[in-house]
């Protein structure tokens, strides 16, 4: 578990509320104006921002939603599972990772309004990647889902939503 150490302490991570750990790398200067984004958000957001994510087996990413898409780049450790509930109600899960034989891919990118959770695979590790949204990410666009809600929303993925929620 030093390694985990090892990167809180290089990259400055702080906690974020979802579970895991985070350092802000990116904001765009540049700001799309409130008229150009449409109802999904109240007021004006950089073009882009990028952050540095790491998340350890002992915990987990619980469940949340943006209004942007998110792109999730593979750095280093254990390959981690992105689990998807969609606004119709589909599931999906991806494995981001390095060994591309076995289906893993060192890209992917949530759509935005789906509801995403996120656990490392192998016990005793951790996993460290970068995810980048645009329009920029503001904490008024984000969302920590409540349990209870989501199972009443999505009843037939409750073991999961009960799993991978906190609140
Ligand atoms: N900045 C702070 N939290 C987040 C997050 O969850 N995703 C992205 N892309 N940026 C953030």
């Amino acid at each position: 578990m030093g390694d985990i150490q090892q990167l809180i302490n290089r990259f400055d991570l702080q906690k974020h509320p979802e579970g895991g750990y985070f350092k802000e790398t990116y904001r765009s200067k540049g700001e799309i104006p409130d008229s150009v984004l449409g109802d999904d958000f109240e007021g004006s957001r950089n073009y882009c921002t990028g952050i540095y994510f790491l998340l350890t087996s002992d915990t987990f990413s619980a469940f949340h939603r943006i209004q942007q898409d998110e792109m999730w780049h593979f750095y280093q450790g254990s390959p981690i599972t992105i689990h998807i509930i969609h606004p119709n109600g589909d599931y999906s899960k991806h494995i981001l990772g390095l060994n591309f034989e076995k289906g893993e891919v060192p890209q992917f990118t949530v759509l935005k309004k789906c509801w995403f959770a996120a656990e490392v695979n192998v016990p005793n590790s951790y996993t460290f990647v970068g995810c980048t949204v645009s329009p920029g990410f503001d904490f008024k666009d984000f969302e920590l889902a409540n349990r209870n809600s989501l199972i009443q929303q999505f009843p037939r993925h409750k073991e999961l939503i009960a799993r991978l929620t906190r609140i």
